[in-house]
């Protein structure tokens, strides 16, 4: 697919005459959703609005097989199975899921990366407060991704006590992925089950479970081209078993009586009352999108683009990108910061031209406080950002830096 013809899919980019209205930058926030997303869930609130998996008519049964549909395409998607897929509001949700469901004793110790979104530090740190669980925090290498040998020494230091590592797929920060292959291998020999936040990973490149043999795995739908309010848990089938589910009602059981309940299979028994049937619906038209497109080519664009506007900013002394130089390395994501400009008023300056990036801390404050930097201007791209977008960027910021 060429440019004019990605884009075509895309209401929003579609309604600009020019990129000088509008260019989005801020993909790593959220994406634009294309029109097969949009239709599917305005066919759903026009066609067959009413409830799935319970009521036995018609309609009912449109709905129970789209979302079967999209639960096939998910499992499909990162190479998992269909029973091993939750769906729930979002990344956020699917973390605190599993922090809620481990059976925490005192003294288990929780490992993240020091890159955390807050989305994957702070459940670990209030479990901490509440049940004297540990929380520790594995630097990064030189490379900006997680040290593999901290992380084994954190192992053997805690040995036996590591229940859970923690860490994301690719940082939201700096767009660096971690080895999340490694991390896995390292963490099962030291019987530590593993959660990887792919809320930014998936996005933007292809993800097996059972290659990277990890145990839970947590994303968004707004991230991949599909409705807000969408995420996914993955979990291995004999650890959902496990788990009791952190909300119970409607849709859960089988049967119940005044003084017991006879809980559903997984993964229905985690998804408890009446379901947001569009956004799944919408999710499933995001993964064809995604799969249409394929992984290779959003590699490549990232890569085109990410290198564009690098060498740009590798060419300016007062800039300082965040994470390694090598836009290879970083996905989509171009973060960095000015010396002596405040990140929030280039932001508005360069959104005074119509052009889009998020500024400030980016949800990972502590990484920011660590290093004592105030904040950040993050540039992240997906496959429908074009060149042409990026050298208006570039000029735009060009321009600014004068002038601050
Ligand atoms: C790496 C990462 N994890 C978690 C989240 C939280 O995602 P959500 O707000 O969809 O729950 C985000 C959102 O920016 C993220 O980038």
């Amino acid at each position: 697919m060429n440019d004019s013809s990605i884009q075509s899919n895309f209401p929003t980019l579609n309604k600009r005459k020019s990129i000088e209205e509008f260019v989005y930058f801020d993909n790593a926030c959220t994406t634009l959703r294309p029109k097969s997303v949009i239709n599917a869930m305005n066919k759903y609130y026009e066609e067959y609005s009413v409830c799935g998996e319970r009521s036995l008519h018609k309609l009912g049964k449109m709905v129970s097989d789209k979302v079967h549909e999209t639960r096939s395409l998910v499992a499909r998607l990162i190479d998992a199975r269909k029973e091993e897929i939750v769906f729930t509001r979002n990344t956020t949700e699917s973390i605190n899921f599993v922090a809620y469901s481990i059976d925490w004793k005192k003294g288990d110790v929780v490992l993240t990366s020091d890159k955390e979104h807050n989305s994957n530090l702070l459940p670990w740190i209030r479990l901490s407060a509440k049940l004297g669980t540990v929380h520790a925090v594995v630097k990064s290498d030189s490379n900006g991704s997680i040290d593999l040998l901290y992380l084994k020494e954190l192992l053997e230091k805690y040995n036996g006590k590591v229940k859970l590592v923690a860490v994301t797929l690719s940082s939201n920060l700096d767009g660096i992925t971690n080895p999340v292959l490694e991390i896995a291998r390292l963490g099962h020999r030291y019987g530590a089950l593993i959660l990887v936040d792919a809320a930014q990973g998936l996005p933007h490149q292809s993800v097996s479970v059972k290659k990277f043999d990890v145990d839970f795995l947590a994303f968004s739908g707004h991230k991949m081209l599909g409705p807000s309010g969408t995420g996914v848990l993955y979990g291995k089938k004999k650890l959902l078993e496990e788990f009791e589910p952190f909300m119970i009602g409607g849709g859960t059981v089988v049967k119940s009586t005044y003084n017991s309940y006879c809980l559903e299979n997984i993964p229905e028994r985690f998804e408890a009352g009446l379901q947001d049937y569009a956004g799944i619906i919408g999710l499933g038209e995001a993964v064809k999108f995604i799969q249409k497109v394929g992984y290779k080519e959003i590699a490549r664009r990232d890569l085109e683009l990410n290198k564009y506007i690098t060498d740009y900013l590798c060419s300016i002394e007062r800039v300082h990108i965040i994470g390694a130089n090598e836009p290879e390395k970083r996905g989509g994501i171009i973060s960095f910061y000015v010396d002596g400009a405040d990140s929030h008023m280039i932001a508005l300056m360069l959104d005074e031209a119509n052009i889009m990036v998020r500024s400030g801390q980016l949800c990972v404050h502590s990484w920011f406080s660590d290093k004592d930097i105030q904040g950040a201007i993050r540039v992240s791209a997906y496959f429908y950002n074009t060149l042409e977008e990026a050298e208006y960027f570039t000029k735009t910021l060009s321009n600014i830096l004068k002038a601050v």
